[in-house]
């Protein structure tokens, strides 16, 4: 990776968790002093495992919701890469109110925090689940409909805020709605597992994995290091243009269901020849779902200069095999 933010104090909420961790990792490869605050709600200590001794690494344990942990976190900050929030659609449905509390009070907390400590840039982790019922694909980013569950009201909201917080205070935000994130660091423990590492530790019990639907549903799976990388240019780009804007972060192609699992099980299936005789559960539709999602990542690629490394394949090799080794 060419264009980096390099050299800077940063902050990243939810630096334990997965994008969190993997974040911080390639901000501390390029020299930056990175803080981390984390509740560790959902993180996990061993994400911290290969940096935690580093000088440049400082770990907060605190809380969004909390103001003056955030006020704490953002002291003498540059860039603030704000991942912190509970995601997961399931999750929302069954607990609105704690997911509200921590998606849109902690957001503000650390959004107005951020502002009063004169940060250069808040640079946060939205979600396509902000696309809601629009028909359209793919999706781009100025048309969305109505959000289907809490989690994707939360994910809007923060976005109204944003916007609000630069019209009013003048603070540079930037958005970055990421697409059905996956790669090393992802939990697949857990009732709100995502779909990829669950496939994965099930094959690798030998397990048949679920498919909620009749598998036709399908995603724009993104590999970590894409979003690793949107997140840099986020935060080095200087055209006025790119700043204050939302962006689809995603890889630009789609994959079904059936097709993720056929892909997944010959991976798994090399290093162990019995996951190749399983077959797929189907299982009943998940409520909130939508049946397809694809980004246009035609916005970021012009205004950020974002060009994603990792189709859904590549992506899945590393992440098999990652898994394989440290599950
Ligand atoms: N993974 C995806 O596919 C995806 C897609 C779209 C958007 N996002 C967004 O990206 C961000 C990171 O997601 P992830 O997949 O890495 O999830 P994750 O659960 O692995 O990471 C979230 C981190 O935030 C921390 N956290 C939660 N509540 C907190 C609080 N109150 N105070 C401090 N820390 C808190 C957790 O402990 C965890 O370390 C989230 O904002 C999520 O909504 C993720």
């Amino acid at each position: 990776m060419e264009k980096v933010l390099k050299n800077c104090k940063v902050l990243v909420t939810g630096g334990a968790g997965f994008i969190g961790s993997n974040l911080v990792e390639s901000l501390l490869l390029n020299g930056n002093n990175v803080v981390c605050l984390d509740n560790f709600s959902t993180g996990k200590r061993v994400n911290l495992k290969d940096f935690i001794t580093n000088p440049g690494f400082q770990l907060i344990e605190g809380d969004i919701r909390n103001y003056s942990d955030c006020e704490n976190a953002v002291r003498g900050i540059d860039y603030v890469f704000h991942q912190a929030a509970l995601g997961s659609v399931p999750r929302s449905i069954k607990d609105p109110v704690t997911t509200t509390d921590v998606n849109i009070g902690g957001f503000v907390k650390m959004l107005f925090a951020s502002k009063e400590a004169s940060v250069k840039r808040f640079i946060y982790a939205a979600s396509s689940s902000t696309y809601g019922d629009h028909p359209d694909l793919p999706k781009v980013e100025d048309k969305i409909g109505s959000p289907l569950s809490p989690y994707a009201i939360t994910k809007y909201v923060n976005e109204l805020y944003a916007s609000n917080f630069a019209k009013t205070y003048g603070i540079e935000v930037i958005g970055l709605r990421y697409f059905n994130v996956f790669g090393r660091h992802q939990d697949p423990d857990g009732a709100y597992a995502a779909v990829i590492p669950l496939f994965v530790k099930t094959f690798m019990k030998h397990g048949s994995p679920l498919i909620n639907g009749d598998g036709t549903f399908s995603r724009d799976f993104t590999y970590i290091d894409n979003v690793v990388q949107a997140n840099h240019l986020a935060a080095i780009v200087t055209s006025q243009k790119a700043v204050n804007q939302i962006y689809n972060v995603a890889y630009g192609e789609r994959t079904s269901l059936n097709q993720l699992f056929e892909y997944i099980q010959v991976i798994a299936g090399r290093f162990d020849k019995d996951i190749l005789k399983i077959k797929p559960s189907y299982g009943p539709e998940r409520a909130g779902d939508i049946p397809h999602s694809l980004a246009s990542i035609e916005k970021a690629k012009k205004l950020l200069g974002y060009a994603p490394t990792h189709n859904v394949r590549e992506g899945l090799e590393k992440s098999v095999e990652w898994y394989l080794k440290n599950l």
